[in-house]
């Protein structure tokens, strides 16, 4: 069977779906690989690495394409897949696109809906991604402040420590504490998960937000936060306002699946900021945790504050997001590994597979797929 690696297209993503070690094992299981000529050199690989760890280059999509049984990709691919073709990445599909998939006759995986247990953890591709983004964020956040993190006491005087607040501590965010802990900032964090305070404190940061009776079951079943009330975000917001002025470098990191960012930072709280501070955006996906984002830009407000709303965050270290992400399509593909017919097999039972499979021999299988009744 033959494994299509194809080059992204999506304008800024530099990530790739499979790297040299990667291609090695898919090769060890029997597989031949092509990858897409240029496929890898955003993410620093070039077409030699894949060649020498056993894949074949083609020239082109097409080339890659033809005959291919599985065919792995960061995001949707625009090329015509051949049909029967196990397609897996991150999608990003909606019901409209499953339906394409179905009608292709391609059976198509969509690796961000995958469920967050235990067992799915090492294919877990938003935390391997989210991870790698809470840590660049933070970067990249240091790089635009003026000013150092650490608190550095010199014979010409003391420069102070930075403040830095880090808005939801999910996985994006509790990797921005521990990097900004690192580089020598006063952390302080929030969330609205009851688990994440405790998460917070752990790492040295001190937990700042607002709790009630509501905010006690702020979690779901899956481990998100739930969409609250407006009083409750109110009041968050009363609190968060407060400390917000004091803050040399915001890092927002909050989603609530499947909906818009939460907006936690108002454009008066960036107008209470002080001129050189930074707020960096990370939910500018998902439209912004602060109302001044502009996703995808940089934008420097007239009172000096910038904001970085860039879109990918884990495109911007591709390196090791594209080792990450290769890895992850790795384990589920072995995960689901029928070893005599040297080929993936995908039970309709399993709760990973009933997660990401959006299509199936011809039909729309996933729930949130089907077209409303
Ligand atoms: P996410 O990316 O959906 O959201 C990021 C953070 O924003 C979350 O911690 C959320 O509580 C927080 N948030 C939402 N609204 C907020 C608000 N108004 N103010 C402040 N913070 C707000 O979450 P992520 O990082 O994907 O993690 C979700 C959960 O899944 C966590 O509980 C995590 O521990 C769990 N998880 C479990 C895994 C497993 O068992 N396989 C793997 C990865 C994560």
């Amino acid at each position: 069977m033959r494994v299509a690696v194809l080059k992204e297209r999506r304008s800024g993503e530099t990530r790739v779906a499979a790297t040299p070690e990667t291609v090695k094992k898919y090769v060890g299981l029997g597989l031949e690989v092509a990858v897409e000529s240029g496929a890898g050199l955003a993410s620093g690989i070039i077409d030699a690495a894949y060649a020498e760890a056993g894949a074949t280059i083609a020239a082109d999509a097409a080339g890659a394409l033809a005959g291919a049984g599985i065919v792995l990709v960061v995001r949707a691919p625009e090329a015509e897949l051949p049909r029967g073709a196990l397609l897996i990445g991150t999608l990003g599909a909606d019901a409209a696109a499953a339906a394409a998939y179905a009608a292709a006759g391609v059976d198509a995986c969509s690796m961000e809906l995958l469920p967050r247990i235990t067992r799915a953890q090492s294919m877990d591709v938003l935390s391997s991604q989210a991870n790698l983004a809470g840590y660049r964020a933070v970067i990249e956040g240091a790089g635009a402040y003026d000013k150092g993190f650490p608190m550095m006491m010199t014979a010409a005087g003391t420069v102070p420590a930075a403040n830095v607040f880090i808005m939801g501590a999910g996985v994006a965010g509790l990797q921005a504490i521990a990097t900004a802990r690192r580089l020598g900032g006063r952390v302080s964090a929030t969330d609205v998960r009851p688990a994440a305070k405790e998460e917070i404190k752990s790492l040295g940061a001190t937990f700042v937000g607002y709790e009630d009776e509501e905010s006690k079951a702020a979690q779901t079943a899956g481990g998100y936060a739930k969409q609250l009330s407006a009083e409750f975000y109110a009041k968050q917001a009363e609190v968060v306002a407060a400390h917000i002025a004091k803050q040399d470098v915001v890092v927002c990191t909050a989603l609530v699946q499947g909906r818009k960012a939460p907006t936690l930072v108002t454009e008066a709280m960036v107008a209470s900021m002080k001129p050189g501070s930074v707020i960096v955006d990370i939910a500018a996906d998902a439209g912004g945790n602060c109302a001044a984002t502009k996703p995808g830009e940089l934008v420097v407000t007239a009172n000096g504050v910038k904001i970085l709303g860039f879109t990918n965050w884990p495109g911007r270290l591709p390196a090791a997001s594209s080792a990450l992400y290769a890895r992850n399509l790795l384990t589920f593909l072995t995960t689901f590994w029928d070893k005599e017919a040297k080929a993936p097999k995908l039970p309709e039972e399993d709760d990973i597979v009933k997660g990401v499979a959006l299509t199936r021999c011809g039909a729309v299988v996933h729930p949130l797929m089907k077209p409303a009744a």
